[in-house]
């Protein structure tokens, strides 16, 4: 049984179709990116598997059909999306920021809050030694790390990340995807969208092309890696050196 799967999604803005009859499924453990150029429709399949955005077609998680949804009550199911603007409480501290992903968590009185934070601040060192320091002054790189350790407070089962490398430099990408790795080496399932196609492939076991709001290829992650089409799309000529 898939964790996620969706069944022909739609997400249309007026006029706008930005996302047609995509079919996906994630299962257990798996990680999964989602690539494809600036408005193929990537941030609108995540938006509209959580219920940020309105959208016609089928979605289960855990083997149950979710007709309506939103972002909070799918956190408190284990499903927790990291959004491309990453919404983080600036004005707040660093530790505030992780311990309201645990907001739920703390309403039901689930114990082990404090030994979560430890497993964050172990996973991103950088967090604790900044934890006093206000979101918004953190770095770009620094906030993505908050963003990540914040989902990961809420415990989740399964991980939406919407361009985890948006902005960051090579180094600091490469340190994200790292965690990533680690964190799917602990058993917590992913559904990467990224516009850098080829660290989020080699990350990857499968994955998904969108082009134009439209399904046009899919994969195992190290197929898609050695794809022409793909290479020639989405890595480019070094890439070409590089993996093949
Ligand atoms: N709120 C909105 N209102 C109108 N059009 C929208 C809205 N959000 C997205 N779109 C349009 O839908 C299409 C898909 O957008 P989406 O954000 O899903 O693309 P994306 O693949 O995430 O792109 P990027 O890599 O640039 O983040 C684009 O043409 C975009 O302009
Ligand atoms: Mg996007």
């Amino acid at each position: 049984m898939p964790v996620l799967e969706v069944k022909n999604l739609s997400v249309r803005y007026g006029a706008v179709e930005a996302l047609r009859n995509l079919s996906l499924q994630v299962a257990e453990g798996e990680a999964i990116t989602l690539i494809g150029p600036n408005g193929a429709g990537k941030s609108s399949t995540l938006k509209g598997i959580v219920g940020l955005e309105r959208s016609s077609g089928k979605v289960s998680y855990q083997g149950l059909t979710l007709p309506k949804r939103n972002p909070e009550t799918l956190a408190a199911k284990g499903l927790v999306l990291v959004p491309e603007k990453r919404e983080l409480f600036a004005s707040m501290e660093v530790e505030d920021n992780l311990m309201l992903g645990a907001f739920t968590r703390f309403q039901r009185r689930e114990p082990g809050l404090r030994d979560d934070l430890e497993r964050v601040y172990t996973l991103f060192p950088r967090l604790q030694e900044r934890r006093k320091q206000l979101a918004g002054t953190m770095s770009g790189g620094e906030q993505q790390m908050l963003a990540i350790g914040r989902a990961l407070m809420a415990k989740p089962k399964l991980l939406l990340l919407d361009e985890p490398s948006l902005g960051l430099a090579p180094l600091i990408v490469k340190e994200i995807f790292r965690i990533l790795g680690q964190l799917k080496r602990q058993g917590v399932t992913l559904l990467v969208v990224e516009q850098n196609a080829r660290i989020a492939l080699k990350l990857a076991d499968r994955g998904y092309v969108l082009e134009a709001g439209e399904l046009v290829m899919e994969g195992r992650g190290e197929d898609l890696l050695h794809d022409p089409k793909v290479i020639e799309s989405y890595l480019g000529i070094r890439a070409r050196e590089e993996t093949l």
